[in-house]
Parts: structure tokens; sequence; C-alpha cells
């Protein structure tokens, strides 16, 4: 992709281009904007190594460039995010617009302008978009989708498929407005905040508890609408309108009118913001705020409501790829037939308080070699959208070295058993550097029918998936260890 502009968003933008393995090409006037792309890809890697444990592609490469020009030669997709002034925008996309190929997207990350008068001197306007992330852009997922009277159907719908692979989730405004649907909402609490502050009602820093502590939890899974719909109790939508609509007629808030933003009140808002900030520097805070926010999209995703839907998908896609990569690398299968299919850095974290990998992590990695062994035979995508898939039914954990933080460990799986309705199993962890076995785990699984709510038979070409590994994993001796059960001194009165 080729990046116009580099400061906050487009430094975010290359994050998430970089690590989705996209190349991009910058070109941004300021000498100091490389080193930005640079802050944001390593807070961009600190926090997307928390939010999922699926391999990332090997990252893309950033080329620094002299000219709009170059910076768009080649590329599928052109982002401008120069600052936000009109007369600005119009000349660099236009710039964009003369160099750039004919079946380029050009987008703008504006936060509210007009996207026809921002194309007003571009000639092929009809690839032309608004592309309107959100601050960090390497963590958020929302990217509101804007066309231009000129704009093309089909460039909308392409624009949106360019951001859903680097694990966004566009929203299409359907309709050309200042400020889109997103800025408006926010322009609206924001405004209100000030004159909260302007008024000596509140604090800054009551008016973010008074979100944080609330509302903001809501709106992170439900908005605004569904998260109403609950307050009107079992009747809903209509209940909560006949409730509390009549309380918008009376004068709570001051609707579109602005406070003066006086020196006085200028003072006072930078004064209790830096109170509230409480010594943290902006590098500490945005710290936070991605651990935060990592914390939310993972809880999101457990949830599976809201972005946590994305963070699914987008965690599915990238163990998809990651498995395409492995088969067309032909490396994840050992001398014996074993395939290597997963491996994990133990994150420090895991570490409980006896010095090494608190038990319900073993499960994870078990867990995540399991999926990564049903990717393998062909159990994705279109497969489980048609309601098939294993369920497990039968686990034992043999733990038998310690893992550390730090380690590098992998999973040998052998395929012990199957038929058409059963798989039988075997993981074997081991710390890379010395192949040590720390843990086994057993797993009995069968084929279900989620519609049906019963085990079926598997799809032909998942059971000839089976067989070619079964053949290719004839050989070794039976394991040490399966097969068992968990047998420990039976007490006298177990007769
Ligand atoms: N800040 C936000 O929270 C936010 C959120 C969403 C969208 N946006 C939009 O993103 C755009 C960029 O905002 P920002 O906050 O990153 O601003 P910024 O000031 O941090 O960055 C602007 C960058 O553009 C560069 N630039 C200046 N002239 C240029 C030119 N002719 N060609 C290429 N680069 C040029 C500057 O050197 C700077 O690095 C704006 O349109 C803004 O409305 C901002």
């Amino acid at each position: 992709m080729g990046l116009l502009g580099a400061g906050l968003i487009g430094s975010g933008w290359a994050a998430r281009f970089l690590l989705a393995g996209i190349d991009v090409r910058l070109f941004d006037p300021a000498p100091a904007a490389a080193e930005g792309v640079e802050d944001a890809v390593r807070a961009a890697r600190r926090a997307w190594r928390q939010l999922t444990l699926a391999p990332l592609p090997t990252e893309g490469t950033l080329t620094v460039v002299d000219s709009v020009a170059e910076a768009v030669d080649g590329v599928e997709l052109v982002q401008e995010s120069a600052p936000e002034r009109e007369e600005l925008k119009t000349r660099l996309l236009a710039q964009a617009d003369e160099a750039a190929a004919p079946d380029t997207i050009i987008a703008t990350s504006t936060s509210g302008l007009l996207p026809s008068r921002l194309a007003a001197d571009m000639r092929r306007a009809e690839r032309f978009v608004v592309g309107h992330p959100f601050n960090p852009v390497y963590l958020l997922p929302l990217v509101e989708v804007c066309a231009s009277e000129r704009t093309a159907p089909s460039t909308v719908t392409d624009a949106a498929a360019m951001y859903r692979a680097v694990g966004m989730r566009p929203l299409v405004v359907r309709r050309e407005i200042d400020g889109f649907i997103a800025d408006r909402l926010l322009e609206a609490l924001w405004r209100e905040a000030l004159w909260l502050v302007a008024d000596d009602v509140a604090t800054a820093e009551e008016i973010d508890d008074a979100v944080r502590f609330g509302a903001g939890l809501r709106w992170a899974s439900m908005g605004t609408f569904l998260t109403y719909r609950l307050g009107g109790g079992d009747d809903g939508m209509r209940h909560f309108m006949k409730q509390f609509g009549p309380a918008l007629q009376l004068p709570w808030t001051h609707l579109t009118d602005v406070p003066e933003l006086t020196d006085g009140l200028l003072d006072a808002i930078v004064a209790q913001s830096d109170a509230q900030a409480d010594g943290h520097s902006i590098a500490e805070l945005k710290a936070i705020r991605d651990d935060c926010l990592v914390a939310v999209l993972r809880g999101l995703k457990g949830a599976g409501y809201g972005a946590g839907e994305v963070v699914a998908l987008t965690e599915r896609e990238l163990f998809e790829r990651a498995g395409r990569e492995r088969v067309q690398a032909a490396g994840g299968t050992l001398s014996d037939g074993r395939l290597r299919l997963h491996e994990v850095l133990v994150d420090p974290s895991w570490i409980d308080y006896n010095g090494h990998m608190t038990e319900y992590r073993y499960l994870e990695v078990m867990a995540d070699t399991t999926d990564a062994f049903l990717r393998e035979i062909g159990v994705v995508g279109p497969y489980i959208d048609a309601g098939r898939s294993y369920y497990t039914v039968e686990t034992h954990i043999r733990h038998l070295d310690e893992a550390h933080g730090g380690d590098r460990v992998y999973v040998a799986t052998r395929l012990l058993g199957h038929d058409e309705k059963r798989l039988h199993l075997w993981h074997e962890l081991r710390r890379d550097a010395g192949d040590e076995l720390i843990a086994t785990g057993e797993h009995l699984l069968l084929h279900v029918d989620r519609a049906a709510g019963k085990t079926t038979p598997a799809a032909a070409e998942i059971l000839d998936a089976l067989e070619r590994i079964a053949a290719a994993q004839q050989g070794p001796a039976w394991p040490e260890g399966a097969g068992n059960h968990v047998r420990g001194p039976r007490p006298l009165n177990f007769l």
C-alpha cells in the first residue's frame, strides 16, 4: 500500500498493514516520520502478541520515498493521512490520482470532510473513497467507508474487502455527511463534556469516570441502541422510548451550543487533564490504553460479541494462513511422520506461583494444536460454516517436566486412530531447545453435525486426509503413556 502522511494516524495504518504482511511505501515531508512508524510498529507488535497466539505473517517492508508519485507506484491501495486541511488534501489527492495506476484505490483518512469536495480535482474520482479509522489504527477494527458523488460502488466494496483483509470492520456510511457517523456521536458527547467543565459542574476526571465506570463498558459490546433496548425491561425499545422519550424535551443538554474556548476554560481543561494523567507520560498512557484495549478485545472474543467477532475471525484467518504456508513449505512433518503443527513462546504471564507454566495453559496449547490438526485435515471455514465440526469428548494430560517463561515449545502430533466418526490424537509438548518432553495430551474427538445435534460420519475428503496422515505415520511404536487413565491410590471406602 502507499501511504501519504505518517503522523499519528498514518503511522497506525503503516503498523496495521506491515503486521498483516503487506509492504508499505511512505511519503511524508517530515524527516522524523519513519521513526514514528517504527514506534507504532513496536507498539502494534506488543499489542498483537497479547491479543492472539495466532502466528502473524512475516512483516511487510517499509520503504520511505521522496515523492507522492513514488509512494503510489504499483500499489493496490493509497491511504492519504495528511493534516485535516481541505485545500492540502484536495491537492495531494489530485497528485496521487495523476500518478497512480487506474485501478489503484485512493482512500483518505479524513475525520469528517466531505469526499465530493476532496475529490474536486481528481480526474478518476470513481476510485476514490473515505476510509476513516480510529486511533490506535493498529488495534481498533472500525473504519468508516464513505463514497463521494463520483465514487463507483465497486470501489466501496473493494476498499471494504482490503480493510477486512487486515483485520478491520468496515462500516459503510450510506450517505455523504460531515463528520460521518462516529465523529458526530463523539462530538455530541465531547461538546457536552466541555460544557460540564465550563459550567464548573464536573472535572475532566469526574466526566471520564462517568463514562468508564458505566455506559462506556456497555458501549464496547452493545453500542447505544441495544443498550437502551435492555433499558426498557422486558418490553424492550417501545417501553424505553415511552418511558424516557419525553425526557428528551427537557433542557438537559446544550444541544449544538458550544462553550467559548476562553483562555480560562482552556487552562482549566489542561490543568485537570494534567492532574488526571497523574505523572504518566504520553508513552506510558499509550501503553496502558493498548493493554486495556487488548483486555477488552480478548474479553469480547471470549463472549463472541461485538468487536470480539472481528478478532475471532482475524485469528482464524491467521491460523489458516499459517497452516497454508506451513503446508506449502512442507516443513511441518517430522521424519517419523508426526506433525509439528503448533509452537508458542511461553509467555511470562503464564507462570504460576510454582514458577512454571500454570495448568490450564497446557490444555490451551493442546487445544490450539488440536485446532491446527483440524485445519490440516480441512475442517476450516466453509466446512465449519456448514455446521460440521469435531468436538473433544475426552482429554488426558500428563505433566512430565516444567515449562518456564520464555521457553519456546512445540507440539508433535500423532494420529493414534480414527474411523468415520472418531479421532484419537496424541500431542507431545516439547521444548524446542533440547527437545525434552514436557507434557503429553491424549484426546478423543467426535465428528458432529451441529444443526442435527448428533454425531455423523465426517465427509469423504476429511477421511481421505486422515488416511494420508495415518499412512505417513505408520511405523513408530505405540507411545509410552498412551491409553492410560488417571491411576491414583484408591481410598478404602471405594469398592
Ligand atoms: N488524530 C485522530 O485521532 C484521527 C482519527 C481518525 C482520522 N484522523 C484523520 O487522519 C488524518 C491525519 O491526522 P493525524 O492526527 O495523523 O495528523 P498528524 O498531524 O499527526 O499527521 C499528519 C502527517 O502528515 C504529514 N504531511 C503534511 N503534509 C503532507 C503532504 N503534503 N504529503 C504527505 N504528508 C504530509 C505531516 O508531516 C504529518 O506527519 C487527518 O485527516 C485526520 O482528520 C485523525
